[in-house]
C-alpha cells in the first residue's frame, strides 16, 4: 500500500515558490498588532510588517481596517489587499487603491455575533426594555400588555450572509421576518421585497427595522428621512450595517418628532463616536462602540495566509470582492 504524502500547508505552498511574503498590517484607526501572532502562527515565514512603523513599502499582501489614503499606492509588489472583517468599503473607497484582488472575510462565528445582537435588539424593542429604562429614571411602574413575537414584523435590509442568518435565528423565535434586497431571494417562511420599487411596501409593514446592508454608492444615506416616513408610527430602527447607510440628522429628527419610537445603533458616520454628538445622549437612541461581532483573529488569518498561498500559485483567490459592485 502506498503512503499518501500530507497535503502541503499554506506555508509550504509558499514556500516551494522560494519567496518569503512580506506582509504589511495596515490601518489609520486600530492597533493591528494584534494580527502578528496568529498570521505568524498560520504562516511561520511571513516577513510581517506594522505601518507605520515599519517599511511596508515592498510587501506583497497588505491586510488592512480603514487605511489611510497614501499607503497601499506606493507599495510597487502588491498582489492582494485583505480586509479583516465582512465590509471591505473601508478599503473600496481609498482614492489609490491598486489593482489587484481585494478580499473580506466570511466567519460563521461573525454571523453568530451578528445574530446575538439582533436578538437582543429585537427583545429590547419588543418586550419594551426601552420604555423600561426611560421609566426607571422616573420611578414609573408601568405594565404594557405583553405583544407577541409574531405580531411583530421585522423587517431586515440586507439579505447577505449575515441578513440571511439573523432572519433565520428571529424566525426561530417566532417573529414574523421580512427582507428587502436589491435582488429578489426566495426563502421558506420570510416574505422577500426587492430593489426600489418594492421599498415603500417592505416599509410598511415593518416594526423593527433591521439596516445589514453593505456600505456602497446605492446605499450610501439610505436611512433617510424619506425612509423613516415610510416606516409606521412606532417602528425602531437597528444600525449593525454601516454608519453612513444612517443620515444621523434625519434619525434624530424622526427620533424627536416621535415618529420613531427608538434607535438602537453600533456604527457611526464618525467612529469613535465624538463626544458632542447628539445620539449620545438621545434617551431614544441606545449606543454601543462597533462591537455586534468581530471576526476570529484566527480565521481572519487562515483566509488571509490561505489567499497568500492562492496569490503567490497563480490560483483564484477566496471570499473576493466585486469592487465594482462593493461587497
Ligand atoms: C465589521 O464591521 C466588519 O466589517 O466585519
Amino acid at each position: 500500500m502506498t503512503k499518501k504524502a500530507p497535503l502541503p500547508t499554506a506555508a509550504a505552498a509558499v514556500e516551494s515558490d522560494s519567496e518569503r511574503p512580506v506582509v504589511a498590517l495596515i490601518s489609520a484607526h486600530i492597533d493591528m498588532s494584534f494580527m502578528r501572532g496568529p498570521i505568524a502562527k498560520a504562516m511561520p515565514e511571513a516577513d510581517i510588517r506594522l505601518w507605520p512603523k515599519d517599511d511596508v513599502t515592498q510587501a506583497d499582501v497588505a491586510l488592512c481596517w480603514r487605511p489611510p489614503h497614501d499607503v497601499l499606492g506606493e507599495m510597487k509588489r502588491l498582489r492582494l489587499v485583505h480586509g479583516i472583517g465582512a465590509g471591505v468599503d473601508n478599503i473600496l473607497s481609498l482614492p489609490d487603491l491598486p489593482d489587484v484582488p481585494v478580499c473580506r472575510v466570511v466567519d460563521p462565528n461573525h454571523a453568530r455575533g451578528i445574530v446575538e445582537y439582533a436578538s437582543w435588539a429585537t427583545l429590547f424593542f419588543h418586550r419594551d426594555f426601552d420604555v423600561f429604562q426611560r421609566n426607571r429614571l422616573k420611578r414609573a411602574w408601568v405594565q404594557p400588555r405583553q405583544r407577541r413575537a409574531a405580531n411583530v414584523t421585522v423587517g431586515i435590509m440586507g439579505w447577505g450572509n449575515l441578513g440571511r442568518a439573523v432572519g433565520s435565528a428571529l424566525k426561530a423565535l417566532g417573529y414574523t421576518v421580512r427582507a428587502w434586497a436589491r435582488t429578489a431571494h426566495e426563502e421558506e417562511g420570510i416574505e422577500f421585497f426587492a430593489g426600489d420599487g418594492e421599498r415603500a411596501a417592505f416599509l410598511e409593514g415593518t416594526n423593527i427595522l433591521i439596516a445589514l446592508l453593505p456600505l456602497t454608492a446605492g446605499t450610501n444615506g439610505i436611512l433617510n428621512a424619506d425612509l423613516f416616513a415610510g416606516l409606521p408610527k412606532g417602528a425602531a430602527v437597528v444600525n449593525i450595517g454601516r454608519g453612513e447607510l444612517v443620515n444621523e440628522p434625519d434619525l434624530l429628527a424622526s427620533l424627536d418628532a416621535g415618529h420613531l419610537r427608538g434607535a438602537v445603533l453600533d456604527v457611526f458616520v464618525q467612529e469613535p463616536l465624538p463626544e458632542d454628538n447628539p445620539l449620545w445622549v438621545n434617551p431614544r437612541v441606545f449606543v454601543t462602540p462597533h462591537i455586534a461581532s468581530m471576526a476570529d483573529p484566527d480565521v481572519i488569518a487562515s483566509q488571509f495566509v490561505e489567499n497568500i498561498r492562492r496569490a503567490f500559485a497563480g490560483e483564484a483567490v477566496i471570499n473576493e470582492v466585486d469592487r465594482t459592485r462593493g461587497y
